[in-house]
C-alpha cells in the first residue's frame, strides 16, 4: 500500500486563532493547507445567495461547485470571492448550514483530496475527528471566548469592516453552541489531540510549539520561519 502523504490536525473554536496558526505551520513546513471553514463559507455564500437552506439542494452544490484555492485567493466559477466569504452574516450562516449531514457528507471527498504529498495542515471543527481521523498530529486550539472575541474584533477592524464587540461576543458564543452540540461532527477534542490554549500566547509561540511536536514526530522536511 503506497504510503499517505502526513496530516497535522488542527481544530478548535471559532477565532481560536486556527486559520493563521495552521496557515504559518504549513509554509513553515512546506505542506499544503486546507482551510476547511473555507467551504462552509463558499457553501453559505451560495446559500444566502439563492435564498435556499434546502439540506440535498446544498449538498448537490457542495459536491459539484467549481471552486478553485490559489495560494490564499479562493475563486468561484469566475469570481474572486476570498473577502466575500468572510463576512460576518456568511459566518453566521456557515455555522447553521454547517449542521446539515448530507452537506458534511458531500464535503468530505473534497476535503480528502487535499491531502498530498508532501503533506497536509488541515484546520477546522472535525479534521481529527472524522475527516482525517488518522492524522499524524492533531491539535485542539482553545483560548477564552474573552479572547476570542477581541481577536475576531481587532480582524475585522484591520479589514475595514465594522464591528461591535458585544454583538460579536454574542455571536461567537452561539456559534460555540451550535458547534459543540449538533449532531453529525460536533466540535469535541479527538482524545488523541493535543490541546492548547492560546489565550497567553503569540502566534509565533502557538506555531512554534504545533511546528515542535510535528518535527519531534518527523513530520515536515523544508522549516523556515
Ligand atoms: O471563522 P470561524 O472560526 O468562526 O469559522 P470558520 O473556520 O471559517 O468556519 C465557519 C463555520 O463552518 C464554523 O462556524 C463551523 O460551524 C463550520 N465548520 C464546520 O462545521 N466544520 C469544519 N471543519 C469547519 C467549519
Amino acid at each position: 500500500m503506497a504510503t499517505r502523504a502526513p496530516v497535522i490536525a488542527i481544530d478548535g473554536p471559532s477565532a481560536s486563532g486556527k486559520g493563521t496558526i495552521a496557515s504559518r505551520v504549513a509554509k513553515r513546513l512546506g505542506f499544503h493547507y486546507l482551510e476547511s471553514g473555507a467551504l462552509y463559507r463558499l457553501i453559505a455564500l451560495i446559500s444566502l445567495r439563492e435564498g435556499t437552506s434546502d439540506e440535498t439542494q446544498l449538498a448537490r452544490l457542495a459536491a459539484e461547485m467549481d471552486v478553485v484555492f490559489n495560494d490564499g485567493e479562493i475563486v468561484l466559477v469566475d469570481e474572486a470571492v476570498t473577502e466575500k466569504i468572510r463576512s460576518e452574516p456568511v459566518g453566521i450562516r456557515a455555522s447553521e448550514v454547517a449542521k446539515l449531514p448530507a452537506l458534511r457528507q458531500a464535503l468530505l471527498t473534497r476535503q480528502r483530496a487535499f491531502r498530498r504529498s508532501p503533506g497536509l495542515v488541515a484546520d477546522g471543527r472535525d479534521m481529527g475527528t472524522v475527516v482525517f481521523p488518522d492524522a499524524e498530529l492533531k491539535v485542539f486550539l482553545t483560548a477564552t471566548p474573552e479572547i476570542r472575541a477581541e481577536r475576531r474584533y481587532k480582524q475585522l477592524i484591520e479589514k475595514g469592516i465594522d464591528a461591535n464587540l458585544r454583538a460579536l461576543s454574542r455571536d461567537l458564543r452561539d456559534r460555540d453552541e451550535r458547534d459543540a452540540k449538533r449532531a453529525v461532527a460536533p466540535l469535541v477534542p479527538a482524545p488523541d489531540s493535543q490541546v492548547l490554549d492560546s489565550s497567553a500566547l503569540s502566534i509565533d509561540e502557538v506555531a512554534d510549539r504545533i511546528v515542535g511536536w510535528s518535527l519531534e514526530k518527523k513530520l515536515g522536511g523544508s522549516v523556515g520561519s
